[in-house]
C-alpha cells in the first residue's frame, strides 16, 4: 500500500488544550483557496488544518470521509482503498483531532456506512464522548451484495463533547399527499393533538437521499450531500455565530448550510477547491466579501488575512 498516513504523533485526551504535534511546526503559510465574510476554505489535508486550529474552539464538526470504497475523487490523489485497519487509523487520527478541537458541549456528526459506524462510535466514546443519536438515513438504489441484506441506510453519528450547550428542536412538516393534499398517516385519532408548527425530526431520515443527477452536483465526481443534511444537524447543534468545522469539503454542502445559516465555518479540501468556489458564487454573488477575522482567534497562528502557518509536503490521508 503506498499512501502514507500523516497522523499527529499522539492522540489527544478529551480536555487537552495543547497542540497534539510538533510534526506540524515547520512553517509555511497556508492561505485561504476561498472565502466569504463567514468562512474559509483551505486547500490541504485535513490533519494540516486541524494541526492550526486552537484545542476547544469549534461549536460543531460535520464530517463526510470518504467511506475506502475506491472512489476516485477527481484529483488523483486521495487513494481511496486503504487495507482495513490502515483506514481505521487514519480516521481515528482525524476523530481524535475533531475531539480536541471541538468546544466543551460542541457536538460532531459523522456521516458513514454502518460497516464504518460502529467502529467510529466505539473509539468516540472511549475518547470521553457522549452518544447523541445514530441518526439512519434512507439510501435508494442500491443492489443486494451477495449474501448479505440489502443495504438501505447510511448513518450519521452524532455525538457531544459532555452535555450539548444547546440542541434546538427541528420540525417539519405533517406529511401530504401530492394529489389530494389529504395526510398520508393515519394518526390513531390523535391528528387534533399534533402540533401544528409540524412533526418533531426523529432519528430516521428519509428525505435526504443523495444528489445523485450530476447537473444537481458541484463536483460531480464526488457523493455531494444535499444541503438538508448538514442544514439539520447544524441547526440542532448550533446557534448564530457559532463555528462549523467540515474536514472534508467536498462539494461544499456544509459550507453553502452554514452560510445560509449566519453560522462561521472552517474548511479542508484536499482536490480541486475550485467547484466549491463556483457553487458560492452562483449561490450567494460573493465574489468580493471581507476575510472572515472573527475566525482568525481560532488557530495557533494566523495572520490577519488569515494565512496558517502549515507543513509543507504533507502526505495525502
Ligand atoms: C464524500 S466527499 C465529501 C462531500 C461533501 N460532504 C459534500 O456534500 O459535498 C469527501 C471529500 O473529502 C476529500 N478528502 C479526502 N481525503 C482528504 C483529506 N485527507 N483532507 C481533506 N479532504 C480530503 C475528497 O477529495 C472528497 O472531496
Amino acid at each position: 500500500m503506498s499512501t502514507v498516513l500523516a497522523l499527529p504523533n499522539e492522540s489527544t485526551s478529551l480536555f487537552d488544550t495543547q497542540k497534539p504535534s510538533s510534526k506540524y511546526s515547520r512553517l509555511k503559510l497556508l492561505r485561504p483557496a476561498f472565502h466569504t465574510s463567514r468562512g474559509a476554505l483551505f486547500h490541504t489535508d485535513c490533519l494540516r488544518l486541524f494541526a492550526s486550529i486552537r484545542s476547544n474552539s469549534m461549536d460543531c464538526i460535520f464530517a463526510d470521509p470518504p467511506f475506502n470504497l475506491g472512489k476516485d475523487y477527481g484529483n488523483g490523489s486521495v487513494p481511496d482503498s486503504l487495507a482495513r485497519g490502515e483506514y481505521l487509523r487514519w480516521c481515528f487520527s482525524w476523530l481524535d483531532e475533531s475531539v480536541r478541537v471541538l468546544k466543551p458541549g460542541g457536538s460532531i456528526f459523522v456521516y458513514i456506512l454502518p460497516q464504518w459506524g460502529y467502529h467510529f462510535a466505539a473509539h468516540l466514546e472511549a475518547k470521553g464522548m457522549m452518544f447523541r443519536h445514530w441518526i439512519a438515513l434512507t439510501m435508494k438504489g442500491t443492489f443486494p451484495r451477495g449474501n448479505k441484506l440489502y443495504p438501505a441506510h447510511y448513518a450519521i453519528l452524532y455525538f457531544s463533547k459532555g452535555t450539548p450547550k444547546c440542541f434546538n428542536k427541528i420540525r417539519l412538516a405533517i406529511p401530504t399527499c401530492r394529489h389530494c393534499g389529504k395526510d398520508i398517516k393515519d394518526y390513531g385519532g390523535h391528528r387534533k393533538y399534533l402540533n401544528p408548527l409540524g412533526l418533531n425530526l426523529t432519528d430516521f431520515w428519509e428525505d435526504t437521499a443523495p444528489a445523485r443527477h450530476q447537473k444537481f452536483k458541484a463536483r460531480w465526481h464526488i457523493n455531494e450531500l444535499k444541503p438538508l443534511i448538514p442544514s439539520r444537524c447544524i441547526e440542532i447543534s448550533t446557534n448564530g455565530g457559532d463555528v462549523v468545522l467540515d474536514p472534508f469539503g467536498g462539494g461544499g454542502s456544509t459550507f453553502e448550510a452554514a452560510e445560509r445559516l449566519n453560522r462561521y465555518w472552517i474548511g479542508s479540501e484536499i482536490g480541486t477547491c475550485l467547484p466549491i468556489r463556483e457553487r458560492f458564487e452562483r449561490q450567494f454573488a460573493c465574489s468580493r466579501t471581507p476575510l472572515p477575522t472573527h475566525l482568525q482567534s481560532m488557530f495557533f497562528c494566523a495572520d490577519a488575512k488569515l494565512r496558517l502557518k502549515s507543513e509543507p509536503n504533507a502526505q495525502n490521508y
